[in-house]
This record gives structure tokens, C-alpha cells and sequence, in this order.
């Protein structure tokens, strides 16, 4: 079907942390197939997998070390195509993730690259640069400040070729090289392989990083908070993405949708208008910064959701007008639970979540559920750094408290913000571990499991389960949902969202914890077709609950 990923409504699977089909505590393929039928019942039709390769996981599976195989702790090939043959059969397609801006230090290339120099045929896999001299001690210094998006300098001395290598993430994640033909066409070659394997799209991680600035110009003071923004679109961005669509997505009809971070909605055309044919659509940042404070991802502000309406409208705005197509999103495997950033009153958590998924599935655009969203799983505070696994948080602690920080306060913004908050075990139930394994599970379980599982979804009727499934239902069978016209109602309730798709559906969100008249938005008698609060979905209209989203047609 042509543009499918217009329909698409896609649910992300995190397969560490999904379900362990064999009692190592790591979640694994066939666990995924395990509960394929689950995510039938949910009505999604598009299933991503994060990256599923053999990595030494430094940063679970980011730094890949071979792009054709499996984990063994996830299985093998035959695992694989048996869950593709599975989600065929049940009308599910299935994305991957792709990590095309670095390998792992341990890939077969970067073992040949970091011991020769030119004419060796891999040493200009990676970016090597000499040192600009030595510092009173005696050590290389490196070509720029670049920090990596970890911690740190970006840049790894190699004493074998006496050289440093960039790596914008871990060391153990250096960056491949963009300007050499040939890992281009290693690339190409490793998506097409998975698309001939039956892969239906890709999921591309920081693809807007692929093509690095010339010269490596030192970041400003200014951006040394935000570095990925002096990373990202190098100069021959474009070019490349109209390659890769070329040589990849074109001939096999893939869905593709980068990772971006960096790139405003201004920007946002140049890569996903319909002409270009660069990409289908891409994960915008702007509305997941609403609660960084100065200080970036690590300092924690107030949510500002007035700048969250505005920012969603505008993305909305500019891809109709561009003939772009917006990804639809607010958490996945490196975000905090979203309504625990939002919603600061426990007794409303359900609420906010329905609301979520009410924003989600009404907006114009692909919608991605991360796993466990759907039930409102939220952040968890470990009480120890020990129980964190994840690089950056472990690394963002070393630092900070080296720096002088106090180990309670870090620990605090790390409650608010680490990545390991969307990564513990998938809620299945309330037995030992949340049902997600018989062993001993690679990280802990979230306290919340004995109360917020998918069981105990099932028949209560406050779960958002129920909320996610009718929207998802409503959006596959109203094309308003789809293709319709999104135009903004200016609210002047402080916390309210209202839109019209198309020109008969009004979507009205009230994100305010007060009970919130709405008449004066409101004018003629129109009928209430669906309330995120499933019993008042056919009372009188003159107020809008606390956390209430609802449809009128
Ligand atoms: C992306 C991934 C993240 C990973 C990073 C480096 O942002 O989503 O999990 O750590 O890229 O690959
Ligand atoms: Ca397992």
C-alpha cells in the first residue's frame, strides 16, 4: 500500500526489557513472540524493534558489532524469522533499528581500522585525526572541545595508530565515516539485506549526525550544553539521506523515520518534505525540552505546557504546509515515563496517561507507543546508583559528583530524568518480577508492577489500555484521523488544548488539574463521540474533568 506509514500506529518494544522467554532475566525475540498476540489485541500495526545485533553493550545495543546477526541473549536468525513470520500473519509490519552514525569499537571494522593507516582498507572507516600537540604533561590534545553526548571529550587517543578517533557518544561507540564510498555502500548493503530478510522500515538512529562539520570547528561556550546541536547536519546531510533513500528505501518500499535531534520545525521540511525523498518522517526534540532547565537535559524545570501546545501545533503546522509528515511521540527507550514528567499528582497518573494517549492518536501524524505506556508504567527512584544501568546516568553521576555535586542531589535529577526509567521490566502481571521473567531480571523491576500491569489493565476500567485501544480503533477507521486538516483553537483556559482535523472533529484536552468550564470554546450542542473518561462520555458538556481528553463530531 502506497504511504502505509501514514497509518501506521506503531508500538516500540525495548526487547531487553519486554519479555524473557528463557529464565536469563534478558528479555528475548521469542518472548516478543510470546506476546505478538497481545499486541494484536492493543490494535497496533506496526511493531519497532530497538537494535536486536551482537554488541558488547556498552550502551545496550546502540554500539553494534555486527549489523547481520542477532544476540545471542536475544536469540539467533531462525528466532527472528519465525516472530516475522508471526507478525506477517497477524498484519503487523516490523521496523528496526538502525545505527548507521558509529559501530561498536569491537565491529571487525574498527579492529582493522585502529591498527593501520592508509592504504589498509579500513582505515578510513572511522574519523582519525592526528594531535595538535601535546599538553605539559606530555599528552596528545585532541583536534577540537567536541564533547561526546556522554560525558567528556569526544575524542579517544589510539596509541596503535597514534591518532585520535571522534566518537559523539561512548568510546566504545566511534563514528563511522560518512565521506568514504565504501562504508556507504556497507551500509546500504546491511539495510537491504534486512529489507530482503522482510524488514517493512528502519528506525534511524541519530541520522542527522551522519555528515560532520568540515574542519571541526570548536562548539561555542554557548552550545556546550547541547552539543548535538553543533553536530548535527553537516554539510552533505542531505546528500547522503537522498542516497540512502535511493540505494535503500526507494527500491524496497521501506518506511523510514530518523532520530534528529538538533532540528527545529523550520529545519524539520528539509528532511521529511514529500519531494525531497530523503525521509518518510522524523523524532523531533522541541517538545521533549519543555522541562530542561538552563543547564540542559540534566536540569530538571517545570513543565511548560504552554510551550508544549504551541510547540506541537507549529510542528503541525509547518509539515502541512511543507508536505511533511509528522512522528508522533512522547517517550520511548531514552526518555523518562512522560506523566511522571507531567502530571505531579499520583491520583491523576491515569488520567494523564488517557490524555496522552488521546494527544497521540488525534494529532495528525504516525503515532509511536512506547511499551508499558499504554498502562501509565512511570518512573522509578532507585535509592541506589548501583541499580542503574544505563551509561549516560552512570556516567552524568560520576561526573557530577566528582564536580562537587552532592550524591543526593544527582540521585535526584537522575529519579526525574535517566533513560533506565523506560527501561525497566514490561508490568504483566502482579507475580514475582511483573511476569517479565523467571530468573533474576537484568535490571530491577518498577514498584509500581503490583498495581500497574497489563492483567490488572484488562478489567480496570480506569486503565488508559482501554483509552489507547478505542483511539486506535477510531484512528483506523476515520481517515479524518489520518489525512485530515489539523487547525488549532485558540483556548483562553490556561492548561486546555482544543484542535479541529478536518472540519467536524474538535479534540479538547484538559491538561489543568481544576475543573475547567467549557462552554466559551465550545458553541453549538455537538455530539460527544468518545471521552478518555469512559463514563461521562454521554453527560452534559458544560465542564471538562481534570485531566480529561474528549472528541466531538
Ligand atoms: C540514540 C539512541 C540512544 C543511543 C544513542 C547512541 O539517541 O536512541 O539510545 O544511546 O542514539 O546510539
Ligand atoms: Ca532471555
Amino acid at each position: 500500500m502506497k504511504d502505509w506509514f501514514k497509518s501506521a500506529v506503531v508500538y516500540q518494544v525495548y526487547p531487553r526489557s519486554f519479555m524473557d522467554s528463557n529464565g536469563d532475566g534478558i528479555g528475548d525475540l521469542q518472548g516478543i513472540h510470546s506476546k505478538v498476540d497481545y499486541l494484536k489485541s492493543l490494535g497496533i500495526n506496526t511493531l519497532w524493534l530497538c537494535p536486536i545485533y551482537p554488541s558488547p553493550n556498552d550502551d545496550n545495543g546502540y554500539d553494534v558489532s555486527d549489523y547481520l546477526g542477532i544476540h545471542p541473549d536475544f536469540g539467533n536468525l531462525q528466532d527472528f524469522a519465525e516472530l516475522t513470520a508471526k507478525l506477517k500473519s497477524e498484519g503487523i509490519r516490523l521496523i528496526l533499528d538502525m545505527v548507521l552514525n558509529h559501530s561498536s569499537d569491537e565491529h571487525q571494522w574498527f579492529q582493522e581500522s585502529r591498527t593501520s593507516k592508509p592504504p589498509n582498507s579500513y582505515s578510513d572507516y572511522y574519523i582519525w585525526h592526528p594531535s595538535i600537540g601535546e599538553d605539559s604533561t606530555e599528552k596528545p590534545i585532541p583536534p577540537n572541545n567536541w564533547t561526546s553526548i556522554f560525558g567528556g571529550s569526544a575524542w579517544k587517543w589510539c596509541q596503535e595508530r597514534r591518532e585520535f578517533y571522534l566518537h559523539l557518544f561512548s568510546e566504545k561507540q566511534p563514528d563511522l565515516n560518512w565521506e568514504n564510498p565504501r562504508v556507504r555502500e556497507e551500509l546500504f548493503e546491511v539495510c537491504r539485506t534486512w529489507a530482503r530478510r522482510g524488514v517493512d522500515g528502519f528506525r534511524l538512529d541519530v541520522i542527522n549526525l551522519i555528515s560532520k562539520k568540515k574542519g571541526f570547528p570548536d562548539v561555542p561556550d554557548s552550545l556546550l550544553h547541547s552539543p548535538d546541536q553543533h553536530y548535527s547536519c553537516g554539510p552533505r546531510i542531505h546528500e547522503f539521506l537522498k542516497e540512502l533513500h535511493q540505494e535503500v528505501f526507494a527500491p524496497f518500499g521501506s518506511m523510514s523515520v530518523g532520530e534528529t535531534p538538533g532540528i527545529d520545525s523550520n529545519l524539520a521540511a528539509l528532511y521529511c518534505a514529500r519531494e525531497r525523498s530523503e525521509l518518510n518522517m522524523i523524532f523531533g526534540f522541541d517538545h521533549m525540552c519543555v522541562d530542561h532547565g538552563p543547564g540542559g537535559i540534566w536540569d530538571p524545570a517545570v513543565f511548560r505546557f504552554e510551550q508544549f501546545f504551541s510547540i506541537l501545533s507549529h510542528w503541525q503546522e509547518q509539515m502541512q504546509r511543507y508536505g511533511g509528515w509528522n512522528s508522533l511521540y512522547v517517550e520511548n527507550h531514552d526518555q523518562a515515563r512522560f506523566i511522571s514528567r507531567m502530571c505531579k499528582q499520583e491520583e491523576f497518573l491515569n488520567e494523564a496517561a488517557g490524555l496522552v494517549a488521546t494527544l497521540l492518536l488525534t494529532l495528525k501524524g504516525t503515532p509511536y507507543i512506547y511499551q508499558g505506556q499504554e498502562i501509565g508504567m512511570r518512573n522509578v527512584a532507585y535509592q541506589s546508583i548501583e541499580d542503574y544501568h544505563d551509561i549516560w546516568t552512570l556516567n552524568h553521576y560520576r561526573d557530577s559528583v566528582e564536580s562537587g555535586d552532592r550524591p543526593s542531589e544527582v540521585l535526584r535529577r537522575i529519579h526525574y530524568r535517566s533513560r533506565d526509567n523506560a527501561r525497566t521490566p514490561m508490568q504483566w502481571n502482579c507475580s514475582e518480577n511483573s511476569g517479565f521473567t523467571n530468573g533474576k531480571p537484568w535490571i530491577k523491576v518498577s514498584p509500581s508492577y503490583p498495581d500497574v500491569n497489563i492483567e490488572n489493565a484488562q478489567t480496570d476500567l480506569k486503565s488508559p489500555l482501554h483509552v489507547y485501544r478505542s483511539l486506535i480503533e477510531i484512528k483506523q477507521n476515520d481517515p479524518v484521523f489520518i489525512e485530515g486538516k489539523f487547525q488549532r483553537l485558540e483556548s483562553r483556559l490556561p492548561g486546555v488544548f482544543a484542535y479541529l482535523r478536518g472540519e467536524r472533529r474538535l479534540i479538547v484536552l484538559n491538561f489543568n488539574a481544576i475543573q475547567m468550564p467549557i462552554g466559551d470554546l465550545l458553541g453549538a450542542n455537538t455530539k460527544l463521540v468518545f471521552s478518555s473518561q469512559r463514563d461521562s462520555c454521554h453527560g452534559p458538556l458544560d465542564k471538562l474533568q481534570p485531566y480529561e481528553g474528549r472528541i466531538y463530531s
